[in-house]
């Protein structure tokens, strides 16, 4: 949520800012801004609502030269989208800009008043930019001395990167609560929220670790810890490809996610399969020994499309690996008062590694006497990594596209996996084998159903201009319905509702007229005759029905059948997703949306 991207430069600095934070644009698209210090030691700010395209529009006309800078992409929280609010935020020779919110902004605003300060935005970092100031006039200290003594006068969360114009050799960056990676260059430095903005500048990341404060000059960087005291963190080398994160022959990033996921499985499979026929995850190192397996209880928390994951793997912990499961939205799970199951381990997921609310759910689970944790994200320098006992990597590879696709269907490869090898250590051998070898298709079986885009293709052009749409599905396919409906709904902003086939009955069949069309996800399993049922029930009352299926139907007026190839009843929740994917995708692309930035949302939401 927002980016942040600064630099201390051999290079005229403005290419790598403006390149920089474009690609931190998925974390936040309302309006972009960059200020550098020039030649002349003058600040040179620029900013405006909008996309990173409407910021570099404004700059092509300016011939502007500097070697330090920052920019930043928002994706607003304090105070509404304008360019008041946009950053860089300034407070004289103090530039600031920040990723997260600061809960007693009010309070600092108000004592910031009474002192003279003039606010010229809504935003807490503002109140951030004249505390700086101030304290720095008051104490005459050094800029990095003044951050380290004030951050603890601000409560919340934040990651931030400050230049001071009356000094402008180094960027100081301070992190708690919101990502920062530094990126080493040759006599040049750079800061981001993630490593995507660096790829093309360096393969040398240092991850900050929360409440670190880092000076970064163009040949030096020191880096103090929430102490004070002065520390050296991992210098990591990144094996992330940039091609990877070019759109290619795609027109959107989520059209090639899509396209990937039979690699992306592949990967997510790959060397994790021995040769006895069981499963290991060479990350998977536990501090405490193995207690998973051990585990009377799984407790899995989670946002999102990582939450509707979950909850499909539900249904296979509590099947195949015989051990209950229950699964929390993330921002409930931390505002309630958690009555622990008997030996419960707590397993949490995400793509990024970086939702706030995740996080926290993590961080106040540890009250609770969990037998121990384990996140599965996609990666792997993230928070919720670090901060977990234990983790595995789903190894989708950089996910860009907002709307999550393959970071979904590599989750579910690994909780598939997850589930095989507790099965196997509570000697379910045959399901466990059962899983492993299905699994081995499943990439293959993805292939097959990505040929049937053209089909989808037709059934989006039927269902564009539609307002609201229903998606039933039962068993581990109601939440693939769930998911289906959110994707629908966050990139062609149709209404879309997914409900348990079964509850049609109990509600939602009020709603049933020819105006709602109805999709249903009616794979060849023991809950077909009963989905069959359900498909009665709405025509009878003149619904529009599209059935999603590899089994044959009576195809009647109002009556439309998606056939899809065959698939395994263990694998077909991975399965059936994606022409869903492809579904909403043909949709939001005839309704000519913005189908990687969708409009309010971020990729990686780091505010609660
Ligand atoms: C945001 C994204 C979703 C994502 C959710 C959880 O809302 O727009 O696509 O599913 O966050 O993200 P995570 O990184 O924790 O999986």
């Amino acid at each position: 949520m927002c980016g942040i991207f600064a630099a201390i430069t051999q290079r005229n600095i403005m290419n790598i800012l403006i390149d920089g934070i474009k690609k931190l644009e998925y974390r936040g698209y309302d309006s972009s801004g960059l200020a550098i210090i020039d030649h002349d030691n003058n600040m040179v700010r620029i900013r405006c609502i909008g996309k990173v395209d409407e910021l570099i529009r404004k700059i092509q006309k300016k011939k502007i030269l500097g070697h330090i800078g920052v920019a930043h992409t928002r994706w607003a929280t304090h105070g509404k989208i304008s360019k008041a609010n946009t950053h860089p935020h300034v407070s004289k020779n103090i530039i600031v800009v920040h990723n997260g919110t600061i809960e007693n902004y009010s309070v600092l605003r108000i004592f910031l008043q009474k002192k003279g300060y003039i606010f010229y935005s809504d935003t807490d970092t503002e109140a951030i930019a004249h505390l700086l100031h101030w304290e720095q006039n008051k104490k005459k200290e050094s800029i990095e001395q003044v951050i380290q003594n004030s951050i603890k006068q601000l409560y919340g969360n934040y990651s931030m990167v400050v230049i001071d114009k009356n000094n402008p050799t180094r960027l100081i960056a301070a992190r708690s609560g919101s990502p920062l990676v530094i990126g080493l260059g040759i006599e040049e430095n750079f800061i981001a929220s993630d490593q995507i903005a660096l790829l093309n500048l360096t393969k040398r990341f240092i991850y900050l670790e929360e409440g670190d404060i880092a000076i970064i000059k163009k040949k030096e960087i020191n880096i103090f810890n929430k102490k004070n005291f002065k520390i050296k963190r991992k210098e990591t080398i990144s094996n992330i490809k940039y091609k990877s994160i070019k759109k290619g022959k795609y027109s959107y990033y989520m059209e090639k996610e899509i396209y990937e996921q039979p690699a992306s499985i592949r990967n997510t499979l790959k060397n994790r399969v021995q040769k006895n026929n069981t499963i290991y995850f060479s990350e998977l190192q536990f501090k405490k020994k193995n207690l998973l397996y051990y585990a009377e209880h799984i407790q899995m928390v989670a946002c999102g499309t990582s939450y509707h994951a979950a909850m499909v793997s539900r249904y296979w912990f509590e099947a195949f690996a015989k051990i209950p499961c229950d699964v929390e939205i993330a921002s409930e799970f931390s505002s309630r008062k958690i009555a622990i199951r008997k030996k419960s381990f707590l397993i949490t997921l995400s793509q990024s590694g970086e939702t706030a609310d995740t996080l926290s759910a993590l961080r106040y689970s540890k009250k609770f006497g969990y037998l121990g944790n384990l996140t599965i994200c996609n990666m792997e320098g993230s928070s919720l990594v670090k901060e977990s006992d234990s983790y595995i990597l789903t190894r989708a590879g950089i996910e860009i596209g907002v709307a999550s696709t393959k970071s979904f269907t590599t989750q579910l490869t690994v909780l598939l996996m997850l589930v095989a090898q507790i099965a196997h250590f509570k000697k379910e051998n045959k399901i466990a084998e059962k899983i492993i070898e299905t699994l081995h298709i499943l990439p293959q079986r993805i292939e097959e159903v990505l040929k049937k885009n053209e089909l989808i293709k037709n059934i989006a052009k039927k269902l564009s201009n539609k307002k609201n749409i229903l998606f039933l599905g039962r068993g581990e396919q109601y939440p693939i319905a769930m998911e289906g409906a959110l994707k629908l709904k966050e990139i062609s902003y149709i209404h879309a509702e997914a409900y348990a086939a079964g509850e049609l009955k109990h509600g939602p069949l009020a709603l049933i007229d020819k105006n709602i069309p109805v999709i249903i996800i009616a794979p060849k399993n023991s809950l077909l005759e009963k989905i069959k049922k359900n498909i009665k029930e709405i025509y009878s009352r003149e619904g529009v029905i599209y059935i999603f299926s590899d089994q044959e139907f009576n195809v009647e007026k109002n009556i439309h059948l998606v056939k899809l190839p065959y698939i395994e009843e263990l694998i077909a929740p991975i399965f059936y997703i994606v022409p869903l994917q492809l579904l909403a995708y043909y949709i939001a692309l005839n309704k000519g949306k913005n189908i990687d930035q969708p409009r309010h949302l971020a990729k990686s939401v780091t505010v609660e």
